[in-house]
């Protein structure tokens, strides 16, 4: 007879909406199996310090529109850590028939770390705001973010407009410019600036100038040119620097050429609030049913994609290392026909 199920789970890295529909959705299907959910607390920081508990009922009762993670997150390095080993015993130790992962792209490549040692299937969900996951067509919690972001400039815009001032808004997405180039399709932006490409603040200024003064830019985090010289000064356990406030040096180099200071605004965790919308309340369904699947097969090291309409199984070996980007041809359209 097959092992009653004992299925653990994980949200690691930077949270979205959407998380929590997919956990409930996860619990109740593995319930009417007779099996059990444990949530694991902080990512893969409560496997290595282990922190399990079975989620009941309870647990997950009014929580799908419940934006963050009830599980809680972290960005432990488990790989830099040299702690594979122990995450591989603790899940072991602690019964586990089954973990599932979800996150974006750093804590998948530790998914797939895990994979390769552990007798326990790993099975893997995509999420992440800044859409970056190669293999999937979108990642759980993007859709909602771009409706976040495309909402509170919108309701900025008019005041912005009355005082005639140029707008420039940072939007996250690390070295991705999916949330930024979404966000910017719904608030006819007139400057877009993005990490996969080239520019300077003098377009800017050149576009002020020639369509000012109220224009709004919509300013990736990740934008890095010389001229803006960035520095970080902090950096996340897997090398990663925190972006957050590259726009204030966008915007005095702004006002040393066009003379003028434009209004600035972070959208920050803004972006990862709310409930999810319609279509990451279907992604986080699809995406539970999809892991089901996969738990019932034994699959392990893979992820569940969404592609065409539908979930797929994706081995995590094509996911690690590879970010999905903006092509350079879909900017070249969008600046075609989208900002003036
Ligand atoms: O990766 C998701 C993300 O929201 C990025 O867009 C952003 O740069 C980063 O997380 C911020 O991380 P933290 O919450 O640790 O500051």
């Amino acid at each position: 007879m097959e092992k009653a199920w004992r299925v653990g789970v994980l949200t690691g890295g930077g949270d979205s909406s959407g998380i929590n529909a997919f956990l409930r959705a996860l619990c109740v299907g593995v319930w009417k199996r007779g099996g059990e959910v444990i949530g694991i607390r902080n990512g893969w920081k409560g496997l290595v310090e282990p922190d399990l508990q079975v989620l009941t009922p309870a647990d997950v009762l009014d929580v799908t529109l419940k934006p963050g993670t009830i599980l809680g997150t972290s960005r432990t390095n488990v790989v830099k850590m040299g702690a594979v080993n122990q995450v591989v015993q603790n899940i072991e130790g602690h019964g586990l028939t089954h973990l599932v992962v979800i996150g974006g792209g750093d804590t998948l490549s530790i998914a797939g770390a895990v994979a390769d040692e552990s007798p326990v299937p790993v099975v893997a969900v995509p999420q992440t705001i800044d859409n970056d996951i190669a293999e999937t067509d979108v990642s759980l919690g993007f859709s909602t973010a771009v409706q976040r972001g495309i909402e509170a400039v919108s309701g900025i815009i008019p005041s912005n407009r009355a005082h005639g001032n140029p707008m420039l808004v940072e939007v996250m997405g690390r070295a991705s410019g999916w949330l930024t180039l979404h966000i910017a399709l719904g608030l006819e932006a007139d400057f877009v600036a993005l990490p996969e490409f080239p520019w300077s603040v003098d377009d800017l200024v050149e576009v002020y100038e020639r369509t000012g003064p109220a224009i709004l830019a919509l300013i990736a985090e990740g934008v890095q040119t010389a001229e803006l010289q960035v520095t970080h000064s902090r950096f996340d356990a897997f090398g990663n620097p925190a972006l957050e406030g590259v726009v204030h040096r966008v915007a005095a180099r702004f006002a040393e050429r066009a003379g003028r200071y434009p209004r600035v605004q972070v959208l920050g965790y803004v972006l990862r609030g709310g409930p999810p919308n319609s279509f990451d309340l279907n992604l986080a369904w699809r995406f539970a049913v999809g892991t089901l699947h996969a738990l019932e097969e034994n699959v392990t090291g893979h992820m569940v994609a969404w592609r065409d309409g539908t979930t797929r199984l994706v081995p995590l070996g094509a996911v690690v290392g590879r970010e999905r980007l903006v092509p350079a041809e879909l900017f070249a359209d969008f600046r075609r026909v989208m900002v003036r």
